[in-house]
């Protein structure tokens, strides 16, 4: 079966890599991609990168047009913009994967408190946090999946195991998080042009960032009981990848195979993830480009902490591998067609 796809805002970062790895997809027709600022070029003039690989012209934002010619819908616009079209491609019987924070959160209240009034808000009853080691289930019945953020992917994925199973105290996890410089987007802004983020190194939006009330939602729903987190992200100057540093106080004795077996029973069947062999520790670099998210931990009996290490790419894992891999859920295929990207090493 091919299905045909669509990706409106695919002259983003992430568009950019929606548009290489659907490209390449054995069971996707790539057939429409959408522009504000550059409707009527070819992709492949936006980004050089695709000449010989995509032939198609970015169009503007038809809705009718649009779902006319795709079954899945990739949304990579930013928040706001796109919950203002999502709910018409969903009525009009389309799947969507939507890459903005829109329908991340199941309570519009939580949403409104950190980004603004949510105008879509009778979808989030429906729409499934896709992140796929804890929501396969429901991501495969789902008509509208709500992309994880990135930063919140790197850290659910390093903390889920262990806060399902009581082995942390709730109100002790700090994650302390560093991204390149992608993470923002495509457009130059003061912070990320290259004089301003380069040989710099800072923190920013120190216990305010809007990812944490996600990492909250996930995190609490396997604890059973709300809990908060420290998160604090950081600017690196590297142009994509993060780096996860979780710490949390141990709730009781936990042993290195104790750990091990939590992370294996979680993750054990999961393609995307990597749990590191003992002394390994996860790096940016050899998670570049791909959907992997690796996994490393260290037990500090001295100061009674875990510090675990996730790497991901934000691009990839972190926003549009990660949504192909919803798609595959959604429409029946395996969860990694298309997504066995070749492995960097420098
Ligand atoms: N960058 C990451 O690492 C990352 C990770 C996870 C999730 N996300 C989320 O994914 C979404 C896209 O991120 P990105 O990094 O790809 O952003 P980006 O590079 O800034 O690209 C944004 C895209 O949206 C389009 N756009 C911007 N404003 C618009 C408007 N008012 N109406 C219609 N189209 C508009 C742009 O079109 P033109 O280029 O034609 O102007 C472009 O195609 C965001 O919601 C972001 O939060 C990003």
């Amino acid at each position: 079966m091919t299905i045909r796809a669509a990706v409106v805002g695919s002259t983003g970062y992430t568009g950019f890599e929606l548009v290489s790895l659907l490209r390449y997809h054995p069971q996707v027709e790539l057939r429409v991609l959408t522009s504000q600022s550059y409707v009527g070029q070819p992709i492949s003039q936006v980004f050089p990168a695709l000449r010989g690989v995509c032939s198609l012209v970015c169009e503007g934002l038809n809705p009718e047009s649009l779902v006319a010619r795709a079954d899945v819908i990739f949304v990579a616009l930013p928040h706001k913009q796109a919950m203002e079209v999502v709910p018409g491609f969903i009525l009009a019987g389309r799947k969507v994967v939507d890459l903005s924070a829109d329908f991340r959160f199941r309570d519009a209240a939580v949403y409104e408190a950190w980004y603004q009034p949510h105008t879509a808000g009778d979808f989030l009853a429906e729409a499934v946090y896709g992140l796929p080691e804890l929501h396969a289930d429901e991501i495969r019945k789902a008509r509208l999946v709500g992309n994880p953020g990135c930063y919140p992917t790197g850290v659910i994925l390093a903390a889920a195991p262990l806060v399902r199973h009581g082995v942390v105290t709730l109100e002790s996890i700090i994650a302390d998080c560093k991204s390149g410089v992608s993470g923002a987007g495509r457009a130059a802004t003061l912070t990320t042009h290259y004089c301003e983020a380069n040989e710099g190194f800072r923190a920013y939006s120190v216990g305010e960032h809007r990812h944490t009330p996600e990492i909250e939602q996930e995190l609490s729903a396997l604890a059973g009981q709300p809990l908060r987190v420290v998160f604090t992200p950081h600017l690196v100057p590297m142009s994509r990848g993060i780096l996860t540093t979780l710490y949390a106080n141990l709730a009781r004795e936990a042993s290195d195979a104790e750990v091990r077996a939590l992370y294996q029973e979680m993750y054990g069947g999961a393609p995307f993830v990597r749990i590191l062999d003992k002394g390994q520790l996860p790096s940016t670099m050899y998670v570049r480009g791909t959907n992997y998210c690796d996994i490393g931990w260290r037990l500090e009996p001295r100061t009674g902490r875990i510090i675990v290490i996730t790497a991901i790419d934000n691009l990839a894992r972190g926003a549009s591998s990660q949504a192909v891999c919803n798609m595959n859920l959604m429409c029946g295929f395996a969860e990694e067609t298309g997504l066995n990207l070749r492995v960097w090493q420098p």
